[in-house]
């Protein structure tokens, strides 16, 4: 099975910049094929790795449950989803992104939402590495949208807001626990001046403090140039998603 890591904090603390990152570096790596799951209905994962499916998830379920009466002769509602789950798997040189659009909502569509979270969870095992960047809420996690997590990620900010955020996750999670393997604070863009009392903050969270992602003019640079981020091979930046990497992949994910 893949290695699984999540990103999970606040809007704004740089979740979809730190998933992407990771997903540019082990593709660098030769650490492929990644599969990149946009799990913010707000997505922009796409964006930054120069990609975007036409579909999601979301629209998927949408037009089944329309064309449900008046689907073609022959084909049965888990053909017409299988079918429409190859169309929103867009694919690049070394991973593949699926974005999972809007939630289900509260309309009980279980038995269309199992068939689809089948047909996702059988395609997973074909990956090295599985990068989800969720939305704040936690919903796709919470729903059993997903497989099991190696690691969360819980991203906080200078933005004191994102640290509730993170309690609330922690709370969200510890009913997860069985599912996420390992749950790790990353801290990005705090000023070094403050950085001292945001480490006596975090000793309140039960969650450890896995690396700080400083502020990086050139990531900044980069994005707003419309570069791939692949351009920031080598520099500061990436050797700290290096160190999530090692942390949760070891060696590898072949096992
Ligand atoms: N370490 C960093 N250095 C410089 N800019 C960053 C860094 N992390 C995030 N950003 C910028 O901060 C903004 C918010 O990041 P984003 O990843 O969209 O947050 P989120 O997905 O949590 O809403 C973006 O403009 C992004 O380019
Ligand atoms: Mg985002």
């Amino acid at each position: 099975m893949p290695r699984t890591i999540a990103v999970a904090g606040k809007g704004g603390t740089g979740k979809t910049t730190i998933a992407a990152l990771l997903i540019t570096q082990l593709i660098l790596q030769n650490r492929v094929p990644v599969l990149a799951i946009d799990a913010d209905p707000d997505s922009n994962l796409g964006d930054l790795l120069g990609l975007q499916p036409e579909q999601s998830i979301g629209d998927l379920r949408e037009e089944v449950l329309d064309v449900m009466k008046k689907l073609p002769a022959g084909m049965t509602k888990a053909s017409y989803v299988e079918a429409g789950l190859h169309q929103i798997i867009a694919e690049a040189d070394g991973f593949d992104l699926i974005a999972m659009g809007r939630g289900e909502g509260s309309g009980c569509y279980c038995a269309l939402n199992n068939m689809i979270r089948k047909f996702s969870d059988d395609l997973t095992p074909s990956y090295r590495w599985v990068v989800m960047d969720n939305e704040a809420g936690l919903e796709h996690l919470s729903r059993r949208t997903t497989r099991n997590v190696d690691a969360l990620l819980v991203v906080i900010s200078d933005n004191p807001l994102s640290l509730r955020s993170a309690e609330k996750i922690q709370a969200i999670t510890e009913d997860l626990d069985n599912r996420i393997g390992h749950k790790y604070i990353v801290t990005n863009m705090i000023p070094e001046d403050r950085m001292e009392v945001f480490r006596r903050r975090l000793e309140t969270l039960r969650i450890p403090h896995l690396i700080d992602i400083p502020y990086d003019p050139n990531l900044e640079e980069v994005i707003f140039q419309g570069e791939p981020l692949k351009n920031l091979n080598g520099s500061p930046i990436m050797n700290t998603i290096q160190t999530i990497i090692d942390t949760v992949g070891g060696e590898d994910a072949d096992s």
